[in-house]
């Protein structure tokens, strides 16, 4: 079922958001060699909660049979991996990229986010997947209009990112979002223009393109979380929260 919000809470996914704000910005400001994933999943999820939010990955239930709940605030997922890594004693290095994935829960409203940052210097065609991951994201939100349909969403990214000569993962897609952190409907990255349901005021939507360099086919490592491409290509990942309204769309978690 798609749920509609109203102007007051849209008002409280608005400071859900602030709080997933906070610990982007705070993220970025750690990111360099010599940093480990689980740094920046400390720094995280003390700017969440500094916030009066709880980090909402926490407690997610493990897609593959055998896996346990999720405990951390934040998911890195570095280089080969896509989405959906586990912080850990990774030590950061030059050149690697790593996409960072995070959710907030506030007053029981929901926003969730990622990014992908380079560390320290990066190939050309690093900066390029990073580039056009974003670029993916703002070409669907051109589309996030009242009238169009998820189809178009969904076309809007899947041409931008072909064009570029790059592929999507078709296995996981974008979501609604609300006091849940996934609703429906389901956002594919990958469409058809004028398919899908229809985009009406008060529809609050996590887009999220995820991009690989190579062959967009992936496998889950062995800690049942963790998804990474086969061909060991690197990927990079942009999303944010947004809320479709009479005008443009509104991007809750745009630091
Ligand atoms: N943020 C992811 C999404 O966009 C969900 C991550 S769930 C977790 O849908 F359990 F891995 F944290
Ligand atoms: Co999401």
């Amino acid at each position: 079922m798609i749920t509609i919000k109203s102007e007051k809470e849209i008002e409280l996914m608005k400071e859900s958001a602030e709080a997933l704000k906070a610990a982007l910005r705070a993220i970025e400001k750690e990111i360099r060699p010599g940093v480990t994933t689980m740094h920046l999943n400390k720094v995280a999820e003390a700017a969440i909660r500094a916030h009066g939010a709880i980090p909402a990955f926490i407690g997610e239930k493990c897609p593959y049979y055998g896996g346990k709940d999720y405990k951390w605030a934040i998911c890195t997922s570095v280089n080969d991996e896509i989405i959906h890594g586990i912080p850990s004693d990774y030590v950061l290095k030059e050149g690697d990229l790593v996409c960072v994935d995070l959710g907030t829960y506030k007053n029981g409203w929901a926003s969730d986010a990622g990014r992908t940052y380079g560390v320290g210097k990066i190939s050309a065609e690093s900066q390029k997947l990073i580039n056009v991951a974003k670029a993916a994201f703002f070409a669907a939100v051109d589309q996030a209009v009242v009238g169009n349909r998820i189809g178009d969403i969904s076309n809007a990214v899947e041409t931008y990112v072909k064009k570029n000569g790059f592929t999507l993962l078709r296995e996981y897609e974008g979501h609604g979002i609300g006091r849940k952190m996934h609703e429906d409907p389901g956002v594919p990255n990958i469409g058809r223009k004028g398919t899908g349901p229809r985009l009406q005021k008060g529809m609050a939507l996590a887009i999220e393109p995820m991009v690989c360099a190579g062959k967009p086919d992936v496998y889950v490592k062995d800690d049942m979380w963790t998804v990474a491409t086969e061909d060991g290509k690197m990927t990079s990942y942009y999303e944010n929260t947004i809320v479709i309204t009479d005008n443009e769309p509104l991007i809750l978690t745009l630091d």
